[in-house]
């Protein structure tokens, strides 16, 4: 916290302690809490340089507030295909209405975060910027679209708007402020400091993970099932590390030597080569993505082998009929498709994207198990014993950790996951297969709080006889009275398929009863189709027991999400 104060001394020391004159507000749309986390160092940035600033969701905010702001950040990511995140949906819902008010006294700058790996890139910021300016606002920055590395990128455009808006508002920009967190790695805001960056253990981010202990790996689903969950523990040890149920832990992996091996073998290398004094084969174990095929690998692939299959599909145009084609290829299938265009080593790299961490839902508490962090995921694996296909990571966690080996760490924490602030409230919580990790950890919590609330868990997946994981647990959190009501569908143990949205409709006047008493409903899991259709049936539940329409069923859920009682973490 000590930079964070000092950044806040330093800024009111230059403001002669004169209440802050203009305010920034920072409005954020965020999926898995990374637009929130720039946010909050947004408004220390703010503070620091002696502004005032407040960090708001999207969605809490009105049209009619938003015309009464003087200067907005908009700091937004993108969900699925070119989607809003889930907490601002209804604000971009309300702004396109053609009788919004005008937004000419507003100063604004948008900084949106994505992954060129989807073709509506940073889609959100884009269409935000874009309608802000239709509705006469001032654009004061240029729109910065972030990759996945947005650290960096992020941290410019911040320290540029903010010094920006100070120096407007007579204040000092931030060279000073950039003392104030000496000694603490940049942040976003060019060395303020947020709260929640500051908190313990915060010193393990992406650039400096913590190496932790594989406490744990153990199957958890039968060995009988199609699937391989698994249960994963890691020591924090004496990190400092302090997660919250619901936040999310990024795991960086290590790729398979052996698919690394025949990677070098396919473009005619030893491994032995260097980029900037790197042997070429920790590049490729450590540093870069060599799994999935990057879009710019299939442009240089139809480049080099025009008449090849997978050029016949680019040119069809369909995004989607080359999703297929691609599942269950890798980048060792392409380059062997190419044959004897097929790239080198040397025109090879340049295509292989940077390896990303990967990030799991948390499905332990920290009430009850303060020293670990336990994952519950399930192994990715496919194909036949010829030619197996596996997951970057979870096959890394699951076959080349050694027993009581490290692997690198760090927390992201996502505020906007986790049980009711308040005790009594009820929870419903709907997790098929591996969604079921935070809720675990939900249960946990409320366990060892002595939470009042009821708690309702809707949980299924193929067979009951094989996948009905932690099946002792929520049993035994049954008999204590914490989990008042559990559903499950198993979907494969008859001939028609059953799912959690199946349960919730035959439950529907239970279910309602249960948000008509303030109950909270997350969602966790599948974001393509089952977080979909378990929105379906959420709304024909309400509409159903309301009677009063379609359009009343959306705004009571409108209601619910803004009211932060409908909450999804979904992927
Ligand atoms: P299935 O594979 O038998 O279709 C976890 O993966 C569980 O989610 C499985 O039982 C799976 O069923 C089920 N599932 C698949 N599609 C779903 C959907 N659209 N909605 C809810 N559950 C789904």
């Amino acid at each position: 916290l000590a930079g964070f104060i000092a950044g806040i001394a330093a800024a009111g020391r230059r403001a002669s302690g004169s209440a802050p004159t203009t305010t920034i507000d920072v409005l954020f749309g965020t999926q898995t809490g990374n637009a929130e986390f720039l946010a909050d160092e947004l408004v220390a940035g703010a503070k620091a340089r002696g502004l005032g600033g407040r960090a708001t969701a999207l969605d809490a905010v009105t049209p009619e507030q938003l015309a009464g702001m003087s200067h907005v950040l908009v700091v937004t990511s993108t969900y699925g295909e070119g989607e809003m995140p889930d907490n601002a949906g209804l604000f971009w819902e309300a702004v396109q209405a053609t009788t919004v008010p005008r937004l000419e006294g507003l100063q604004y700058a948008v900084l949106g975060l994505g992954d060129t790996s989807y073709d509506e890139f940073c889609q959100a910021g884009k269409l935000l910027d874009t309608r802000f300016e239709q509705l006469g606002a001032t654009r004061i920055h240029d729109r910065v679209d972030c990759d996945v590395d947005f650290e960096d990128p992020a941290a410019l455009w911040s320290a540029a708007v903010l010094d920006r808006l100070a120096a407007e508002a007579g204040a000092q920009p931030g060279a000073s402020v950039a003392d104030a967190g000496a000694g603490a790695p940049a942040t976003a805001a060019g060395g303020a400091g947020a709260s929640r960056a500051s908190r313990p253990g915060s010193q393990w981010n992406k650039r400096n993970p913590f190496p932790s202990r594989l406490a744990v790996n153990r199957l958890l689903s039968s060995p009988r099932s199609a699937k391989e969950i698994r249960h994963y523990e890691f020591d924090l040890a004496d990190s400092g590390i302090e997660y919250s149920a619901g936040d999310a832990l990024a795991v960086v992996p290590v790729n398979d030597e052996v698919f690394v091996g025949e990677l070098l073998e396919q473009v005619g290398a030893n491994g032995g080569e260097e980029l900037d004094g790197q042997p070429i084969v920790d590049l490729l174990r450590t540093d870069r993505e060599i799994r999935t095929p990057s879009k710019d690998l299939v442009a240089d692939l139809v480049q080099r082998a025009p008449a090849s299959e997978l050029a016949a599909v680019v040119a069809h145009g369909d995004k989607h009929e080359l999703d297929r084609w691609l599942w269950g290829r890798d980048v060792l299938d392409l380059l062997r498709d190419a044959g004897s265009a097929a790239p080198g080593l040397d025109e090879l790299l340049p295509n292989l994207r940077p390896l990303q961490a990967r990030q799991y839902s948390i499905s332990s508490s920290p009430l009850a198990h303060p020293d670990r962090i336990h994952l519950t995921i399930a192994s990715v694996r496919y194909g036949d014993p010829h030619r197996m296909y596996a997951g970057v990571a979870s096959t890394f966690l699951a076959d080349r950790v050694s027993p009581d080996g490290t692997v690198d760490v760090y927390l992201q924490p996502n505020a906007s996951f986790g049980v009711p602030a308040d005790d009594s409230a009820p929870m419903i919580m709907i997790g098929p297969g591996t969604g079921i990790a935070p809720f675990r950890g939900f249960l946990h919590e409320r366990a060892a709080s002595g939470a009042t609330g009821r708690n309702w868990l809707f949980f299924g997946d193929q067979h009951r006889e094989t996948d009905f994981v932690y099946e002792d647990e929520l049993t035994e959190l049954q008999e204590q009275g914490v989990l008042d009501r559990l559903d499950l569908a198993f979907s494969r143990d008859q001939a028609e398929k059953v799912y959690v949205q199946t349960r919730m409709l035959e439950q529907a006047s239970e279910l309602y009863a249960w948000l008509e008493d303030g109950g909270h409903v997350y969602v966790c899991g599948d974001a393509s189709r089952m977080a979909k259709d378990v929105e379906s049936a959420l709304l024909s539940v309400i509409a159903s027991r309301r009677g009063r329409g379609d359009d009343d069923a959306q705004s009571y859920l409108a209601d619910m999400r803004r009211g932060k009682r409908y909450v999804r973490d979904v992927y």
